[in-house]
């Protein structure tokens, strides 16, 4: 029999197309419906960009103020959420709580779907539920570091646009205007990767007509893993390990002896750096000037000279705004929790286009394993099957 033709990791495998965004590796670019991200992230407030992800074009005026106030409706901290997120134990990871939160939310919102046919939803209900599950997620993402730290929630502000928000419901200040411009530009680069892990995860879940709720909870499953969503945090811990710029030489030697994975560097799809990473670049410069940290910009720049100089290996956004989100005060737990909020857009953006022209997604495996055997002593009982009946057998 000829060897199957097996893609391990589906790399270069194209399953499908979409027309939510375009990633191009050779210029160097990603098109959220076809918008340049780096445009996208100078003029426009994540809500904005939400709205295009999710219906194809920018909003009006309108659009975007009934966004916003369906947006600043769904702010507050859900008692139900609040009391399952409490359950979880406090060194338990907070991409478990977000994943259970958001859990908590699909039981809610699919309340009454016994029948699993219903529970898919409409594509209009789909597009609420997904501005809801945005507006919700921040109060639990800055609930869990806030808990972390032994701090009540804060009420969410319904004054604020969705960053300011987010930064006030985890800090309980107001941001200051560069600050919340940082974060703004972080949540849009983060929104949406055409078909990264998580987001084929959840086109997956709702290929068999599960509802966008277990979907995004299964995207949340696969966005905690470190070769994923998890870099980010794991690039501040390789931060912490270096400490300052005169370190990163020996450290790198050690490092690349030991064969480690550099945290931030790399992507499946960029070979040759990746497309949003000056702009995050730009935001984490602001906010090195904000907060007077020039050590931080010093150990960013000795580590990726050094570590592409010698493996030709370029950063990837989590390298930039993984000490950006450090600098704002995000403790590093919070970091991925943080790409969920965002990233939650791209993800029901897939969900509905996937809805919309639906094929189970089922590919094939070559079996490896041994061949058949059977257990000794056992006596297959034939009397029950009829024998010009068997399946094998009417194959051949
Ligand atoms: C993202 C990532 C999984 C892409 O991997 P991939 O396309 O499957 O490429 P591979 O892991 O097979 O890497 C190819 C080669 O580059 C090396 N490499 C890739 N990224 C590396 C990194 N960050 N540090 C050290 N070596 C790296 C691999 O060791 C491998 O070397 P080899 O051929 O000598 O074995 C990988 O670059 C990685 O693990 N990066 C660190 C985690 C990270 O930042 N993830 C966030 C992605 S947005």
């Amino acid at each position: 029999m000829a060897e199957p033709d097996i893609k391990k990791g589906l790399a270069g495998v194209v399953v499908d197309y979409t027309a939510v965004s375009k990633v191009n590796p050779d210029t160097n670019s990603l098109l959220y419906r076809g918008y340049p991200v780096q445009e996208l992230a100078a003029t426009q407030p994540v809500e904005a960009v939400a709205h295009l992800l999710w219906t194809g074009e920018l909003p009006s005026e309108d659009q975007l103020s009934t966004l916003r106030r369906t947006e600043r409706e769904n702010r507050a901290l859900q008692p139900d959420v609040k009391a399952a997120i409490d359950l979880i134990p406090l060194d338990a990871h907070p991409m478990d709580e977000v994943r259970t939160a958001v859990s908590v939310i699909g039981a809610r919102e699919t309340r009454g779907t016994l029948n699993v046919m219903d529970a898919v939803g409409t594509p209009q209900e789909n597009l609420e539920r997904s501005i809801r599950l945005f507006g919700e997620l921040p109060a639990i993402v800055a609930y869990s570091q806030r808990r972390r730290r032994g701090l009540e929630p804060v009420e969410a502000r319904d004054d604020l646009d969705y960053a300011a928000n987010f930064l006030w419901l985890t800090f309980g200040e107001e941001a200051d205007e560069v600050v919340v411009d940082a974060f703004n530009r972080s949540m849009i680069l983060y929104a949406e990767h055409s078909f990264n892990a998580s987001t084929f995860t959840a086109r997956v879940i709702t290929s068999t007509l599960s509802d966008l709720y277990s979907a995004v909870v299964g995207a949340i499953g696969a966005l905690k893993g470190p070769l994923h969503g998890g870099a980010n945090e794991a690039v501040l811990h390789i931060f912490d390990e270096i400490g300052s710029a005169e370190n990163v030489t020996p450290w790198l030697d050690t490092a690349l002896a030991e064969k480690r994975k550099i945290m931030g560097f790399g992507h499946r799809v960029y070979k040759r750096g990746d497309s949003r990473v000056p702009t995050m670049k730009a935001a984490l410069d602001t906010l090195v000037a904000h907060y007077d940290r020039p050590d931080v910009a010093a150990l960013y720049d000795a580590l990726e000279s050094e570590f592409v100089a010698r493996k030709g290996i370029y950063p990837n956004l989590d390298y930039p705004s993984g000490p950006a989100y450090n600098l704002i005060g995000f403790d590093t737990l919070t970091f991925t929790p943080l790409f969920v909020a965002a990233r939650v857009v791209g993800w029901t953006a897939h969900i509905m286009e996937q809805q919309a022209s639906n094929a189970l997604i089922r590919p094939l495996s070559a079996y490896n394993g041994p061949d058949e055997r059977h257990i000794e002593g056992y006596v297959p009982d034939t009397s029950a099957i009829d024998v010009q009946e068997r399946p094998e057998e009417a194959a051949e």
